[in-house]
């Protein structure tokens, strides 16, 4: 065990009456999927997750976005419910069919009409829109026609975000272009734990650079048609890696490498790792990456979005003790990083959240320390952090004093970050609201609001309290 993976850290990052600055950004977020329901309404064409969830055996008790929260129907009340937490700031998703039913051509007007009445709710309660095009919804046609593995779909992506930014260009101050890439292209393309649910190692790596490719080519068009000084942003999900043993080094570059440094190369450097590339080469020859391509890539960053929940303790397995898979992303089978199925994660001590997830805030400070050490100009923000756990109802009210407590001690991680230097601009807890968890169904409750699945009822639990003092003051309570 390294030092840090042993370290008890129950008594720190619990504190109190810790200030925030006043331009701290303290929101919530959501995902248009795992909120909206209302899949077949408002000229809304199927997407990849529609397929994949009424595909029997991919999610958990056959759960779908059918009905989710029915947020579509209940917008009015939502942003409501948003305003009495005194949320700052909302970051959620447009979901590409409703704009695009079949991922090309015009705009969807009842589309743009749902998302105006929810950006123009925002302004007029003066919460912050803080909008991603894309958190995983891509429309169904065009994974017919091969999804983040064809280049076409990265031309499709920037022409959707033309319309967007045509439609929204004047009341949107920041633009992320996609939720956790990473997610998308091997949890999507390798375990298949994601939709659309393949096996193959040479398509999720040329989704990865698609998927980069789609980021650079978004930016462009966004900056063609709007014109008040946008700020653009993409949201990672960075795998803070620890070692364990003699190889354990070795398996942080690798996963590090394929986790991290080959979203962040080329975006930020212009360059995929050489590690990488030679440590694929037997699963792709990297000619899905064309002349021009890394300059179109690389466009000026405002904003780098961090999502974390907690860290990964890694080593290469040794081929004959029975294999440890430890990494939080599913029951899969087939494992998510190509070329390096023989890393081996590793389960960790300390309390964990429903999930099975490490609780660990040090994480969080770690991570940002570290971007921003290697990015000194790049400003952060953590577009997400929360945690998922077993909530009860006790007299009508949710004392997840368990939440209130991961909240508490990431928070203070955060807080950590920013007195040792780190240019963080704002926390977005996951999530607003109990909603569609992937492929755990409706099993997995992340919301600081409960959302009773048989009525819709929405409850604020004791961690929607306490968070809703903290934006109102930007103050850790007590
Ligand atoms: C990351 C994803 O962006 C979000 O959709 C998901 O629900 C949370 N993490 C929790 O797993």
């Amino acid at each position: 065990m390294t030092d840090v993976a042993t370290t008890d850290y129950r008594d720190d990052y619990r504190d109190a009456g810790l200030q925030f600055p006043a331009d701290f950004v303290f929101g919530s977020a959501t995902a248009s999927y795992q909120i909206e329901g209302a899949v077949n309404e408002g000229g809304r064409g199927p997407s990849i997750w529609d397929t994949f969830s009424h595909t029997p055996g991919k999610v958990h008790n056959g759960d779908t976005g059918d009905q989710a929260d029915d947020h579509y129907h209940r917008l009015d009340a939502d942003l409501d419910l948003m305003k009495s937490l005194n949320l700052q700031a909302y970051r959620f998703s447009i979901s590409w069919p409703r704009i695009q039913p079949t991922g090309r051509g015009p705009a969807n007007p009842e589309g743009i009409a749902f998302y105006t009445r929810l950006i123009d709710g925002l302004i007029e309660r003066g919460i912050t829109p803080i909008v991603t095009l894309y958190h995983w919804d891509l429309p169904q046609a065009l994974e017919d026609e091969g999804g983040w593995a064809n280049r076409a779909t990265s031309y499709a992506f920037a022409d959707y975000a033309r319309i967007v930014g045509q439609a929204f260009g004047d009341r949107i101050g920041t633009w992320t272009t996609l939720n956790e890439p990473w997610c998308s292209a091997y949890l999507g393309y390798a375990s298949g734990v994601h939709a659309p649910g393949l096996n193959d190692y040479a398509a999720s790596l040329a989704a990865v650079h698609h998927l980069n490719l789609a980021h650079g080519l978004a930016v462009t068009a966004l900056k063609e048609v709007v014109t008040n000084d946008p700020q653009f942003s993409i949201t990672l999900n960075l795998h803070v890696l620890r070692p364990e043993g003699e190889t354990g080094a070795e398996a942080v570059r690798r996963i590090d490498g394929l986790g991290n440094r080959v979203f962040l190369g080329p975006l930020l450097d212009g360059e995929y790792p050489a590690d990488v590339i030679a440590d694929t080469s037997e699963v792709t020859d990297w000619s899905f990456v064309h002349d021009g391509d890394l300059d179109l890539i690389k466009q000026p960053l405002d904003l780098l979005g961090v999502n974390y929940y907690s860290t990964n303790l890694v080593r290469v397995w040794d081929g004959v003790s029975p294999k440890q898979s430890a990494d939080g992303h599913g029951e899969a089978s087939v494992s998510p990083w190509p070329a390096a199925s023989d890393i081996e994660f590793l389960e960790q001590p300390g309390p964990h959240t429903e999930m099975g997830w490490n609780i660990d805030p040090s994480g969080l400070e770690e991570l940002l320390v570290s971007v921003s050490t290697a990015y000194p100009n790049l400003p952060l923000m953590i577009t997400e952090n929360g945690a998922a756990f077993d909530d009860q109802v006790v007299d009508g009210r949710v004392p997840d004093a368990d939440r209130t407590d991961y909240l508490r001690r990431h928070i203070t991680a955060a807080h950590k970050a920013l007195s040792r230097g780190v240019d963080l601009r704002g926390y977005q807890v996951w999530s607003l609201m109990d909603n569609f968890e992937w492929a755990y169904g409706y099993s997995k409750r992340f919301g600081i609001v409960r959302v009773d699945y048989d009525t819709l009822e929405r409850t604020p639990k004791d961690s929607a309290l306490w968070y809703s003092e903290l934006a109102a003051t930007n103050r850790i309570p007590d």
